[in-house]
């Protein structure tokens, strides 16, 4: 088999640092590399060890810049690729003027799959090599999207949007309908390939109760899928919920109800919580996934990463495109620490890097797959240039440490300091693509 050997400064996290002197929680080799074969990472390690073992593999000198996992996603939307940027409005305005009408436009197949195809490449070229995403309600987006992510090899994860109500009558289904679509699909898409299906009802107010019922049945009846929507993203959102699902102890408890609520439930936003909420949140194992960019441009609110965490449980981070503004998880990383400073939460560099790569995968549970350089893991790797722009180079002429690095990196980087990305192996940076 084809081997490849990277060289470079190999940073791996094998668990969550615990502080900024946990530095027994990486991996850093100065002088590293790791060898890929058949899509796999099968040794990682000082060069010179790992060259002595790989005789006859293909060297690429990546040197000085750092080799990392792949960035993943926990929470997008890719038919909003073209809202990005949509002036003006806060969440329920913004949806029904922009997103709405936007995503009417995926009902056509062609279309979906241009925007799909064009998505994936802007993933690469930001270093992200796995995201979890809302398709639209259309059943053609969601092939687009996993079709065009199985044509780069790329482990994505997504779901065909469920809402039936409180949207133009182009973008509503059935609570029928929206159960025989998702259930075709998952026999169409989970497991093939690296794709993994995710039940994805929008939120409360565009699902009546019967559909939510259906989709808590499509999340029984398929365990090894997961669970995406949106939880208290803004107080108009909240209580236009409360109105509609009176019987409801909080906004989680509406899905709660109808069993949607598990250790395999992402949760997009989770913001304005309730005691309980967060009771339940914890109790159940449920992914809230933090969207900085996307909190910020809504004007949503302040996500309590440190509350959270302080109750064990595990959040994801997300670029939240299209109400995000960037598709970097370094800009994403930008964002998510000013929003903690405004709480007086300090987010060291240690963490965010682990965050977007081990820690957004083990809240998937796939922490030995990916977000890991590990042997035996798949091989999907970003190649960091810290230096990648004359400001961020003249910044770089101060630093000291690594953690000095990763942090100019996450203020001051976006895909300008991507120089490579490799999925599943290959060399994928649209730039670079043979
Ligand atoms: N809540 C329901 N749908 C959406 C969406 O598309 N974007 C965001 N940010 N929040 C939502
Ligand atoms: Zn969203």
């Amino acid at each position: 088999m084809e081997k490849t050997l990277l060289r470079g400064r190999v940073l791996n996290f094998r668990r969550e640092p615990q502080g900024p002197e946990d530095t027994q929680s990486f991996d850093y080799f100065e002088d590293g590399a790791l060898v890929m074969a058949g899509g796999v990472i099968e040794a990682v390690g000082p060069f010179e060890t790992v060259s002595a073992q790989a005789a006859g593999a293909t060297v690429i000198d990546h040197r000085p810049n750092l080799l990392m996992a792949g960035f993943i996603d926990l929470h997008l939307h890719f038919p909003q690729v073209q809202v990005i940027a949509s002036w003006g409005a806060q969440l329920l305005d913004w949806l029904n003027n922009y997103t709405f009408p936007e995503e009417m436009r995926y009902g056509d197949a062609g279309h979906a799959d241009a925007m799909a195809g064009a998505f994936l490449d802007q993933l690469i070229g930001h270093g992200t090599t796995s995201a979890v995403g809302f398709c639209s309600v259309h059943r053609g987006s969601v092939d687009a999207y996993f079709s065009q992510a199985a044509q780069r090899d790329m482990r994505m994860i997504g779901g065909k949007v469920m809402m039936d109500r409180n949207a133009p009558e182009g973008l509503c289904d059935t609570p029928q309908a929206s159960y025989d679509d998702s259930k075709a699909l998952i026999g169409k898409w989970h497991g093939r390939g690296r794709a993994s299906y995710a039940v994805t009802p929008r939120f409360a107010i565009t699902s009546t109760p019967e559909q939510l019922e259906m989709a808590g049945a499509l999340a029984r009846e398929h365990p090894g899928c997961y669970v995406q929507t949106h939880l208290s993203e803004n107080r108009d959102e909240i209580a236009h919920t409360l109105e509609l699902y009176p019987k409801a102890r909080d906004y989680l408890d509406v899905y709660q109800q109808v069993g949607l609520l598990s250790g395999r439930s992402l949760l997009g936003h989770s913001i304005h919580l309730e005691p309980r909420e967060i009771d339940a949140l914890a109790e159940s194992g449920a992914h809230p996934v933090f969207c900085p960019t996307s909190n910020l441009f809504l004007g949503s609110g302040l996500f309590d990463e440190g509350g959270l965490r302080a109750r064990g449980i595990v959040s994801g981070i997300a670029t939240d495109i299209g109400a995000g503004t960037s598709y970097s998880m370094l800009q994403t990383l930008n964002e998510g620490y000013k929003i903690l400073q405004l709480q007086g939460q300090a987010l060291h560099p240690y963490r965010a890097f682990h965050w977007i790569t081990r820690g957004n995968a083990v809240a998937l549970g796939l922490e030995d797959r990916i977000g890991t350089l590990a042997a035996g893991s798949e091989a999907d790797v970003v190649v960091l240039d810290a230096r990648a722009t004359p400001a961020m180079a003249l910044r770089m002429g101060r630093v000291e440490t690594l953690a000095q690095e990763l942090f100019v990196l996450m203020m001051m980087g976006d895909d300008r300091a991507v120089a490579q990305t490799y999925v599943a192996g290959r060399a994928m940076k649209p730039a670079n693509r043979g």
